[in-house]
């Protein structure tokens, strides 16, 4: 016989704000950010962990949303691309803009979340480790040069 799943109430804190989830424990992270608090810049590509348009940070670490089921998220701070800067003031958001990164833009928020996890742990990246932490992040629009150019110069304090 079928025993019904069990709910426990899951707390969290998504960008500094504690919040309380009572559903299935096994749903996506990023069902929970995108379709019940409609933080929609955290983005749905492949649903398998392949492709990092759904990167956020738990605890400060770059992590696939659609890969991680609630019950992990439990008592973690989540920090999505809207509470990365509440003004879009991030050195990243800013070199980004600068070198004119995004093209249909559907990947970028990944990339910039990723791009955010390295630079507390490598504040001033190679070309190798740039290429090595963002090579789980595709674009299918193929910006990965631009990408680069913006990570360096946020690194670089916003130099060219
Ligand atoms: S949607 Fe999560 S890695 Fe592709
Ligand atoms: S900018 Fe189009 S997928 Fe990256």
């Amino acid at each position: 016989m079928l025993m019904p799943k069990a709910f426990l109430m899951i707390q969290l804190t998504i960008n500094g704000k504690p919040r309380r989830f009572d559903g299935d424990p096994d749903m996506p992270l990023l069902w929970y950010l995108r379709d019940e608090i409609e933080l929609t810049g955290t983005k749905f590509g492949c649903g398998m962990g392949l492709c990092g348009a759904c990167t956020v940070h738990v605890n400060g670490e770059a992590a696939r949303s659609c890969v991680t089921p609630m019950s992990a998220a439990a008592g973690k701070s989540i920090t999505t691309i809207e509470g990365l800067s509440a003004t879009g003031a991030h050195p990243l958001q800013k070199a980004w803009e600068a070198a004119n990164v995004p093209q249909c833009g559907y990947c970028q928020s990944g990339q910039i979340m990723q791009a955010a996890a390295m630079l507390k742990s490598k504040p001033h990246p190679t070309d190798a480790d740039i290429d090595s932490t963002m090579s789980g992040n595709i674009c299918r629009c193929g910006t990965y040069q631009r990408i680069r150019q913006a990570i360096h110069m946020a690194a670089k304090g916003g130099k060219a």
